[in-house]
């Protein structure tokens, strides 16, 4: 089988861990980067492909099979017309968009050329979450009643020299939490209303750093979230599976979800119970089992899957209408914040 020929474009922190991975996987090999910045560039020379500064070109020369896009969040839009225009599948980085409307845009015009697209949300791709979706969706913890999910690091201050992450559209809400919404969404169903509060206290700049919210789940579950790029910490996703080269593992736990026969923690996939059966009460010694999890391997896997959707063998683990969901639910947040009161998320296609 003939290996399907990828570029990328925006080679910065994520786009180099795609590019590392593409050069490493059989079935499919780097053809081009396409990124402005001399970083972009050196990049392309360390994995020895041909370098564009302006994607356009690139998709006109080159003619990728598929593309992984990661460029800022509001360039999304643009990157992915450009990509369908010529024919070519997509990867799009999460969030789908900057924007509903321009999410909706990109779907739009993914459809209209008739290209597949499936969105970055790799976290669905981790062991732990069809571990936790097997369990809750199995009913080995009962009807599930709450859910309290935590995101704390503290980002270096050079995170920020870049201007996009320092702009409206560009803070943790968009950038971060955007995952634990969608891993919510992916476990525990559909988002009936969501209530935000934003802080901007840490760094004084006009992007949140923090927020707290409380979600109820159209199965009438509730949720507690609270996530912060100010603050150091080890519980995060990142943190607890180890799956960022850069961000040191601690192995904690950072979800823990709570049904009427016993508690999940998350993502090691531990479960509590007082006993197999589910029943029993605090006067009983509260057993805690463990599961054996396949080795992590979240972004390697989802690039496997694009490679398999560029060939026609699957159907998008996260579509375009899902990656707008989460971005939905994210933008709820937002949403909420400004108008002092719980929001429903929605969208149109
Ligand atoms: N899945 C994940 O875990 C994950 C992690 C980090 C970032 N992201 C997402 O990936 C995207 C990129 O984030 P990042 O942290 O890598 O940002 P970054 O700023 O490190 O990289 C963005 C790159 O895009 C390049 N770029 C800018 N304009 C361009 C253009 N017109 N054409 C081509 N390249 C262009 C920049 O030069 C830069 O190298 C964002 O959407 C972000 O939300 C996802």
């Amino acid at each position: 089988m003939a290996p399907v020929r990828l570029a990328i474009i925006g080679g910065g922190l994520i786009g180099s861990r795609h590019a590392r991975l593409t050069v490493g996987e059989d079935q499919c090999e780097l053809a081009a980067i396409a990124d402005p910045a001399p970083a972009g560039e050196a990049l392309a020379a360390e994995m020895g492909v041909a370098w564009f500064a302006d994607y356009d070109e690139m998709l006109g020369v080159v003619e990728p099979d598929g593309v992984v896009v990661a460029t800022p969040n509001q360039m999304h839009l643009p990157a992915a017309v450009a990509c369908a225009e010529r024919g070519a599948h997509i990867l799009m980085e999460k969030p789908i968009a900057h924007s509903l409307d321009a999410g909706r845009d990109l779907v739009r015009a993914v459809n209209r050329a008739g290209v597949r697209l499936t969105v970055g949300h790799h976290r669905r791709f981790d062991p732990a979450a069809g571990a936790a979706k097997a369990i809750i969706d199995g009913g080995e913890i009962g009807d599930l009643l709450a859910v309290s999910a935590t995101w704390a690091v503290r980002k270096p201050a050079a995170y920020f020299g870049v201007k996009w992450r320092r702009e409206t559209g560009g803070g943790v809400v968009l950038i971060n939490l955007i995952h634990d919404m969608d891993m919510l969404r992916h476990l525990c169903g559909e988002i009936a209303t969501v209530y935000g509060e934003l802080g901007h206290g840490a760094r004084g700049l006009a992007v949140e750093d923090t927020a707290a919210l409380v979600i109820r789940f159209k199965s009438g579950a509730l949720a507690t979230v609270a996530i912060t790029d100010a603050a150091p910490s080890p519980w995060g996703w990142e943190m607890a599976t180890g799956e960022n080269p850069g961000i040191p593992a601690t192995g904690r736990n950072c979800y823990r979800f709570m049904g009427s026969k016993g508690s999940l923690d998350f993502p090691n996939i531990e479960l509590w119970r007082h006993g197999d059966d589910g029943a029993g009460d605090w006067s009983q010694a509260i057993l805690r089992q463990g599961r054996p999890l396949s080795p992590r391997a979240a972004l390697a896997d989802q690039l496997k899957h694009f490679c398999r959707l560029i060939r026609g063998e699957e159907p998008p683990r996260i579509s375009g209408e899902d990656g707008l969901a989460s971005l939905a639910a994210t933008a709820a947040v937002l949403r909420s914040f400004e108008i002092g009161a719980p929001v429903a998320p929605a969208f149109t296609l």
